[in-house]
């Protein structure tokens, strides 16, 4: 197989830059990357993970997945507008009860995570189609399979990502175009910065004081702990997306996190939902001792499993 081009959305930070720079490096020459951000000015940390391969193996261009021309003119700017794989990674993040959360954010959340997706889907799979080859790869995540307290609209356009390329799978494989669900779970990326940042500044007065101290004392410390414990990093993330790259039969869903999957298998487990229902309330609300005892294990077996 010649050298395939990438095509990788939102890579000003985290996993986007990490996967645009492990995917220029690669020791096969593999690929050709246009690494892609909203907003050139932040290109400084890219250019620089990139090293040597800038404007050899990758080249950085503007795309914001909210503007269809953005999108339209990136990919015109390309040679035969050829994606051989596009990697759909742009995101945001909210959390926080509802009652504090406008309309008018969750619209914006969804215009990125999952209109996004759509928009970027409806340039490149047309091309792809007549090319009897692609692959689309998009950054879901596992609350895209199990969703998690005052996580409610950002899981929501994740399971909205997951019903779209659950779907289109299908349809997209008669023209020989494979798709793949990339789910991670916690990444220490600016991703996590920014959610709590706002979680921090985020009026509570619209919500009732129980809510609001359950938001406070309980689900951002549980949190705070989840992402200390079991959070991988942007890199370790960019590594598998390669590995489901470059796989000879790409996955629909590929979970980055093993340690993470209990929770996720929980879903399967019990088709009534009761299950997983039971054991995140005891888990967040009954069982903190538990809790805590599980991260002390699970943080061991992640050192085991780096060690490896
Ligand atoms: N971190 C986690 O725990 C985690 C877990 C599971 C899944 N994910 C998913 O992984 C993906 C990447 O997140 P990350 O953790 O790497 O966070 P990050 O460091 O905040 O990166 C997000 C990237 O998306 C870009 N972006 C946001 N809106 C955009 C738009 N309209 N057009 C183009 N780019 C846009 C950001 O650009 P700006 O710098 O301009 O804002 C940034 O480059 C997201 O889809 C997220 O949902 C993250």
């Amino acid at each position: 197989m010649g050298t395939r081009r990438v095509l990788v959305t939102g890579c000003s930070s985290g996993i986007g830059l990490a996967v645009a720079a492990r995917l220029a490096k690669d020791e096969f020459k593999r690929f050709k990357v246009v690494a892609t951000m909203r907003d050139l000015g932040k290109r400084g940390p890219l250019e620089q993970a990139a090293g040597d391969s800038l404007n050899k193996t990758l080249e950085i261009k503007q795309l914001d997945a909210c503007c269809e021309d953005s999108i339209r003119e990136c990919v015109n700017s390309l040679p035969d507008r050829r994606v051989d794989i596009l990697v759909n990674n742009a995101g945001t993040g909210m959390i926080g009860p509802l009652e504090c959360q406008s309309i008018v954010d969750m619209k914006e959340l969804f215009d990125t995570n999952f209109f996004g997706l759509a928009r970027l889907v409806k340039e490149v799979l047309p091309d792809m189609k007549r090319r009897k080859s692609g692959h689309i790869v998009v950054m879901s995540s596992v609350m895209g399979i199990q969703g998690l307290l005052f996580n409610d609209v950002y899981s929501a356009s994740k399971f909205a990502v997951e019903g779209f390329c659950e779907s289109l799978a299908v349809q997209a494989l008669k023209f020989n175009i494979k798709t793949t669900l990339v789910e991670p779970g916690p990444v220490v990326t600016e991703f996590e910065r920014k959610v709590y940042e706002d979680a921090e500044k985020m009026d509570l007065s619209g919500t009732d004081e129980e809510t609001a101290k359950i938001f406070r004392e309980v689900y951002l410390p549980y949190s705070r702990k989840v992402f200390a414990s079991l959070g991988q990093t942007p890199e370790e993330v960019a590594e598998q997306t390669v590995e489901v790259i470059t796989a000879k039969q790409p996955p629909l869903r590929h979970q980055t996190n093993r340690l993470y999957m209990p929770m996720t298998a929980l879903k399967h487990a019990d088709p009534t939902g009761r299950l997983p229902l039971d054991t995140f309330y005891k888990m967040i609300f009954k069982h903190d001792s538990v809790f805590n005892a599980t991260l002390g294990v699970l943080r061991m077996l992640q050192k085991r499993v780096g060690k490896k």
